[in-house]
């Protein structure tokens, strides 16, 4: 090759990252018949008529020799829930097959489940690619499952969202009471979720004959910490509700609060009974939640989730740490 620019290895990097690429785990035997793999996303298609694949492995691979002996290869596209094995193919030395389960292919060679497409190869061809060796595969079996991809992007995992223009959302329900706010404004579409959402939640309250008073309390109880009747009030101010000594008294009449301490030294913390319905609450929660996710698929559900949290963290300058605050106790874990 002549004319060869030469190009500062991290720019070329950051440059050829803004290409998002699905991700594929790449395995084979080697002449021992040990289980080979690595994480690669240079993998491409070539042809349809033969069908061809493409992809290329670092000369500085462990696997190199493996690959180049092989007659046979696998590629698997990632699902968006494997990341973690994503990570685990591409650490150098690790036990990659440890504890996972495996179907063998053509040659013997490991097949892993839980992916969005498979593609059994026999090496076609090899291509010397700089420092990488490129392999082209002939496709000779193949399968694909309904499951979202992994995607990687600028040096980071990603998940695909297709745009509005490819997916229109359905308008909203016209019904909805005529205002100032428009339909688009945050406030009016978080407020109508929320209230939907709980109002799913409703008969299986009152079922245990709670109001929605009742599950705030619990709720923030629920997070663990013994709380005062003036801090459960603070913390109730943001959503508007307020709560009293009484109220209080009255969980505890129906078992599910302990209180100790008398007037402003009266704390409530939940009870073994209370700890019992708010994990009721919570599958009830989840299959509300279930439902209302019906038709967004995973990726769509984990970029929902990741945007309302950084709306919420925006907005939650000056907001207890108990609203703001994502683990996996906290309120906002709940449809409350
Ligand atoms: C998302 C992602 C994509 C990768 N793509 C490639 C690739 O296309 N070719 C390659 O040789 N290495 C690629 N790697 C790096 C290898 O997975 C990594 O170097 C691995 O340790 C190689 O394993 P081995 O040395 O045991 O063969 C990628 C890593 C990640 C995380």
């Amino acid at each position: 090759m002549t004319d060869t620019c030469t190009v500062d290895p991290r720019e070329f990097r950051n440059a050829l990252g803004a290409f998002t690429t699905g991700v594929t785990i790449v395995t084979t035997c080697d002449a021992a018949g040990r289980d080979v793999g690595l994480t690669v996303n240079s993998f491409n298609s070539v042809s349809l008529e033969p069908p061809l694949v493409l992809w290329s492995l670092a000369r500085s691979s462990a696997s190199l020799a493996a690959f180049v002996e092989a007659e046979y290869f696998a590629v698997h596209i990632l699902g968006a829930r494997q990341e973690a094995l994503s990570n685990l193919f591409a650490r150098r030395g690790a036990d990659k097959f440890a504890g996972i389960e495996l179907e063998r292919g053509q040659g013997g060679v490991p097949l892993l489940d839980g992916c969005a497409a498979r593609f059994e190869c026999r090496t076609a061809y090899r291509h010397e690619g700089g420092d990488h060796e490129i392999f082209v595969g002939e496709v000779l079996n193949f399968e694909h499952f309904d499951r979202p991809p992994l995607v990687f992007q600028k040096g980071g995992y990603a998940v695909a969202v297709k745009t509005p223009a490819a997916k229109p959302a359905p308008p909203v329900d016209a019904s909805a009471p005529e205002s100032s706010i428009s339909r688009d404004a945050l406030v009016y579409l978080l407020g109508s979720a929320h209230a939907m959402l709980l109002s799913k939640m409703r008969p299986e309250l009152r079922a245990r004959g709670l109001d929605d008073d009742d599950y705030f309390v619990l709720n923030v109880l629920a997070a663990g910490q013994p709380r005062s009747v003036a801090e459960l009030d603070a913390l109730m101010a943001y959503a508007a509700r307020h709560v009293s000594a009484e109220q209080v008294r009255s969980l505890a009449s129906r078992g599910l609060v302990l209180c100790s301490g008398e007037g402003d030294a009266l704390r409530a913390s939940l009870s073994e009974p209370g700890r019992r319905t708010m994990l009721e609450l919570a599958a009830v929660s989840k299959a509300v939640e279930e439902d209302a996710l019906q038709q967004i698929d995973f990726s769509e559900a984990h970029l929902l989730r990741h945007l309302l949290k950084r709306v919420i963290r925006n907005t939650a300058q000056g907001v207890p740490a108990l609203w703001s605050s994502h683990s996996s106790k906290s309120i906002g874990r709940s449809t409350a």
